[in-house]
């Protein structure tokens, strides 16, 4: 879908609200702004594929995704993610395949961005790389616990 002038106060809108707005150089907005996509999503839209490779960031400015993971013990819910949150971060950062698949749980509205803007752009900031990164790193953290969790459960 095409961006005209409201689309583009919108991205700008959802940004701010991200945690690593304040950090943006106005350049780096503009190229952001420039690389988006927006894309209306409706319940039950699979946006990620566990386990595929990773072209696209995720931003979430409308509606609920669930994250699911799949594997020998789990095919479970693992997080739910809402409005002004970002996903998608994980492959593009460690060109692994992606870690779970993310699934609209109520209608909404995604920004997206290609894998060499978000380079470019997001983790060629040293400050935005680092909290991209550390929520990455967060993520990763409460999943493994949650698998911890069910393997203990499974072994009981
Ligand atoms: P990626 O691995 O590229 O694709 C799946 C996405 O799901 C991942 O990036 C994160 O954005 C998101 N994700 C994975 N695990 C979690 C988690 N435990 N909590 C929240 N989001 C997650």
């Amino acid at each position: 879908m095409s961006l005209d002038q409201h689309d583009l106060a919108v991205i700008r809108q959802v940004l701010e609200k991200l945690s690593f707005y304040q950090f943006l150089q106005p350049s780096e907005l503009e190229k952001l702004v420039a690389g988006f996509e927006k894309s209306d999503i409706k319940k039950g839209d699979v946006l990620i594929n566990q386990d595929k490779s990773g072209e696209i960031f995720y931003i979430l400015a409308a509606g609920t995704v669930g994250v699911y993971l799949k594997g020998k013990l789990l095919g479970k819910k693992i997080a739910t993610l809402g409005a002004d949150s970002f996903f998608g971060e994980m492959s593009l950062i460690s060109d692994e395949p992606r870690s779970a698949t993310v699934m609209c749980e109520d209608d909404g509205v995604v920004y997206t961005l290609l894998k060499k803007t978000f380079r470019e752009v997001i983790l060629s900031n040293p400050a935005i790389a680092e909290m991209v990164r550390k929520t990455a790193s967060d993520r990763k953290a409460s999943t493994r616990s949650i698998e911890q969790a069910e393997w203990m459960g499974k072994k009981l």
